[in-house]
């Protein structure tokens, strides 16, 4: 994901870098010890650790295969006394307390909800999550109110054609009844984010898609699923009308 770019932290040594992962390193906070969930390539940990943003990290996987990309992205960087690597699923490789912030990126939100909810003792204790789901952005942020958590930001970002969403959720208590927020993002929509009008755009060109399918079916089911969507795409036009 994403093309990259070299990042110099030492002279001579380079480590490539997508502006989303950048993105993400934006939103830890600095001296908090980060675990990041899912690292495959193990790029985001060494960035952190050796830009001084984090003294220490976390780097997990599922995957032995992803891990050890991990493993010798580290050993290149010289990052190994910073950065400790554990196989397991989601949180389970974590100790409840033991980190600060929690990093869970490119993967589905669905996935990430239910690592989230597989380990309520660890999630519990930390005190920033950075997500960025690569779909289903609203039953996690339906999940993450439900479970309080407050949407502190969000944020997106283009990067080669493809739109990437960012939630940065706290401790808290957030109330958002409005279903087109919860699917847009409230934080994006308040801040008339400038790449929303794009998001808006795909959302609308897959619903549109999604609406000349069900067009060809005569059952009854497709026509109530083609009112719920016609509702959906009016909902979202108003919040595009006041952008
Ligand atoms: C598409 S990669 C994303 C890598 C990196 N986080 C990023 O955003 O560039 C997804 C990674 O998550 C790992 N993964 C998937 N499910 C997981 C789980 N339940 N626990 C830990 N890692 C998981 C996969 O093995 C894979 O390496």
């Amino acid at each position: 994901m994403g093309t990259g770019e070299l990042w110099e932290y030492e002279v001579g040594t380079m480590i490539k870098l997508s502006n989303r992962l950048k993105l993400l390193a934006s939103y830890v906070p600095q001296e908090s010890i980060v675990a990041d969930i899912g690292t495959d390539h193990g790029y985001l940990p060494v960035y952190l650790v050796l830009k001084g943003i984090c003294p220490r990290a976390v780097a997990a996987d599922i995957n032995q295969g992803p891990l050890e990309a991990a493993r010798s992205n580290i050993l290149e960087h010289k990052a190994s006394g910073l950065i400790e690597l554990r196989l397991g699923n989601g949180l389970e490789v974590l100790q409840p307390g033991e980190v600060e912030t929690i990093i869970i990126a490119g993967m589905g939100g669905g996935t990430i909800r239910d690592i989230l909810t597989a380990s309520p003792e660890v999630a519990g204790t930390v005190k920033r999550l950075i997500l960025q789901p690569m779909a289903d952005e609203m039953e996690l942020r339906q999940y993450l109110l439900k479970s309080g958590w407050t949407l502190r930001e969000e944020d997106l970002l283009l990067e080669d054609g493809r739109l990437y969403v960012v939630m940065v959720a706290e401790r808290g208590h957030e109330r958002v009844e409005n279903p087109v927020l919860l699917e847009l993002g409230p934080r994006l929509v308040e801040k008339k984010h400038p790449l929303l009008g794009l998001f808006i755009a795909k959302r609308k060109e897959k619903y549109h898609k999604i609406l000349a399918g069900l067009a060809q079916s005569t059952l009854p089911e497709a026509r109530e699923k083609a009112v719920g969507i016609r509702k959906k795409l009016q909902e979202i036009e108003g919040v595009e009308a006041c952008l």
